[in-house]
């Protein structure tokens, strides 16, 4: 199978282009990504000259490239996560969240519609999404398949925009999509801008931690190649036209989890007294329009496809703070901009 994953240079993407070449020896594995900010042809090295294996550097707001993807490589199924991702980002310019994660996955779609024509129904289609389509809990309760969407940032607008397109792609054409609502990542590879790499960065280079508000939103985190590992479950036994959330049960407030990577730091670091990660927590003004609480029954994937996280989060925890201890560099390069030579570098 020749399998086109867009946005396979971030940091789920990367997780997962690594996840499945690892795993699925018989596919082509094509990497389709624009190389934005978040993307990191670095994320990638250990494949960069593997057999199954192609880089093509494209923009999902740009049909043509799409449809020459299409064409060089054959194209017979689809995992789309490419997206703008971040949530404060899209507070401060939110047009790049409307063009990638609206018409970019309408681009898509009917690139793919064309391409596979009368066969539609029987290429796979796997979109991903967040959990953030279905807005905010409060302290009761949690997100099913089947809450009514009611998305509160730009962000999540788009995201909840680009389900509906997917939807409609599969009752009006009949083609064969199974979409995934996924609550909050952490892991290798994640850019140093969401909370979990941001703490662990800053706390090693003595920076202020902003904790949003008062602290106590809630998310539930899962560890990325859980994630990964769902993702394949859904592609492959997943039934066409359903939805699937995916969540590891695992809800902490922001201090907490501020507080307990703090203290996991202060261990590996041999910190303590004045010199504990804790002293760097700093309170700041609140994201506007901040969801209080995301939380997933992940019922449905793990009786209908029997999947269930395999890692605990100080597991997950433990190997991320490890990975980003040893990546010093890569976090450097990321943030500096250097990333655009290192791609012109290896890439011409
Ligand atoms: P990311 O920001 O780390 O990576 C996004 C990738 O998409 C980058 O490689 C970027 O270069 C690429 N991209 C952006 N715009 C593009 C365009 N116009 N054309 C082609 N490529 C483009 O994101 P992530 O955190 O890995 O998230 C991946 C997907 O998973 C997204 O769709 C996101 O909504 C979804 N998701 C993320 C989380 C999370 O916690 N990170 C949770 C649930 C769902
Ligand atoms: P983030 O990693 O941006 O993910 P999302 O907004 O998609 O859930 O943020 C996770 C939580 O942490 C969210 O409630 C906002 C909060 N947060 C902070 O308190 N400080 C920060 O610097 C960041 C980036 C996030």
């Amino acid at each position: 199978m020749n399998l086109l994953i867009t946005g396979g240079a971030g940091f789920i993407g990367a997780n997962l282009v690594l996840h499945w070449i690892r795993n699925h020896p018989d596919d082509l594995v094509i990497n389709f990504d624009a190389l934005t900010y978040a993307g990191n042809l670095e994320n990638l090295q250990a494949v960069k000259t593997h057999p199954n294996y192609r880089f093509v550097l494209g923009d999902l707001r740009k049909p043509f490239e799409i449809s020459k993807a299409f064409s060089a490589h054959n194209v017979d199924a689809v995992i789309h996560l490419a997206a703008e991702s971040h949530v404060d980002r899209s507070i401060h310019g939110p047009a790049d969240f409307i063009e990638t994660n609206i018409t970019g996955t309408f681009n898509l779609l009917e690139t793919a519609r064309k391409f596979w024509g009368a066969e539609l129904s029987t290429h796979r289609f796997l979109h991903v999404s967040t959990d953030e389509v279905y807005g905010s809990l409060g302290s009761e309760g949690k997100f099913s398949e089947s809450t009514a969407y009611a998305p509160n940032s730009p962000y999540s607008a788009s995201k909840a925009a680009s389900d509906h397109l997917v939807r409609a792609w599969h009752h009006t054409y009949k083609m064969n999509v199974v979409t995934t609502n996924c609550s909050n990542n952490y892991g290798p590879f994640q850019f140093p801008e969401k909370l979990l790499p941001l703490l662990i960065n800053n706390c090693l280079q003595n920076l202020p931690i902003p904790v949003y508000g008062d602290g106590k939103n809630i998310r539930d985190w899962l560890f990325v190649e859980d994630h990964c590992e769902a993702l394949d479950r859904v592609f492959h036994q997943g039934d066409s036209g359903e939805i699937y959330n995916i969540g590891g049960a695992n809800e902490w407030s922001n201090i907490d989890i501020v507080r307990f990577v703090c203290k996991e730091l202060d261990r590996e670091l041999g910190r303590s007294g004045d010199e504990s990660c804790e002293t760097l927590i700093n309170f700041v003004t609140d994201r506007p329009g901040h969801d209080r609480r995301y939380a997933i029954d992940a019922g449905k994937i793990e009786k209908a496809l029997k999947w269930t996280p395999h890692y605990s989060f100080e597991q997950g925890l433990a190997k991320t703070i490890r990975w980003y201890l040893d990546h010093q560099d890569w976090v450097k390069n990321i943030t500096s901009g250097a990333y655009q030579d290192y791609y012109e570098r290896q890439y011409g």
